[in-house]
């Protein structure tokens, strides 16, 4: 079932979204060399605290931190503790934060230090391919536009989408429907109304679409070893247009 949010409801989440696009500012000032993905999700989570508000990550599932903190060929879901980030690492952020009874979810991918060329150009592709999804997200077109805008953007460069993991519904619940694939067909699938509330996150590998998940039951790579990058923003579908409600820059009220 979709949950269509007012404008009283938008407003409400807003705080929620402002909070986890600020959080995730934080955590990606941390990624340097020599910092471990421990000590960035303890930021994280103090921030989130601080606010008043709850990491929507912890406890979810089981999940045992407040933030996902992917390295490399972490696609997402990699659990922060003691790995140490080094000089042209890429490192992936995911985190939401829970308040006034609603969620926001964001995520992008840092450097850490100076990185290859190949790995800029993976973040970047796949940074854009999110504002590709985003400008699709109108009210009118049908989930399908989003993934397929996302996709041929990535393609198009050569690089995979996964799909074995796609973005979704956001509000009250964390994850709610529609799923929202980083591929599609245009025209097709569910269609888009004022109200709804969305997290498109593209994960795009440099290789293969292919991920595996370790023992942990969380961490997802590659199959092929090679890097990945993950941005996400919570967009609300509006009679104007798409917001993003994962703007740093937004109010908190
Ligand atoms: N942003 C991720 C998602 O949208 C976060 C899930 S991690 C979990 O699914 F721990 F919360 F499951
Ligand atoms: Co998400």
């Amino acid at each position: 079932m979709i949950n269509i949010k007012s404008s009283r409801d938008l407003q409400r989440m807003r705080e929620a979204c402002v909070i986890s696009a600020r959080a995730l500012q934080i955590g990606g000032q941390a990624v340097q060399p020599g910092v471990t993905t421990g000590e960035i999700d303890r930021l994280i989570r103090q921030y989130i605290e601080s606010m008043g508000a709850k990491p929507s990550f912890l406890g979810y599932g089981g999940y045992p931190a407040s933030a996902c903190i992917s390295v490399n060929e972490t696609v997402i879901h990699g659990i922060p503790g003691n790995t140490v980030i080094r000089e042209g690492d890429i490192v992936s952020i995911d985190v939401g934060a829970a308040i006034n009874g609603f969620n926001g979810d964001n995520a992008a991918t840092f450097a850490a230090g100076r990185v290859s060329r190949e790995a800029q150009a993976l973040m970047d592709a796949t940074r854009e391919s999110l504002y590709e999804g985003i400008a699709a997200a109108r009210a009118g077109n049908r989930v399908g536009d989003i993934g397929a805008a996302v996709q041929r953007y990535v393609e198009m460069r050569g690089y995979s989408v996964v799909r074995q993991f796609v973005g979704h519904g956001v509000g009250t619940d964390l994850h709610e429907d529609p799923s929202v694939p980083n591929f599609g067909t245009p025209g097709r699938g569910q269609k888009l109304l004022p109200g709804m509330t969305l997290a498109i996150e593209p994960m795009v590998n440099a290789g293969t679409h292919e991920v595996s998940i370790l023992g942990d039951g969380w961490t997802t790579v590659t199959k092929d070893g090679r890097l990945s990058a993950h941005f996400e923003h919570t967009v609300a579908i509006t009679p104007e247009g798409p917001i993003i409600m994962t703007d740093p820059e937004g109010k908190l009220r």
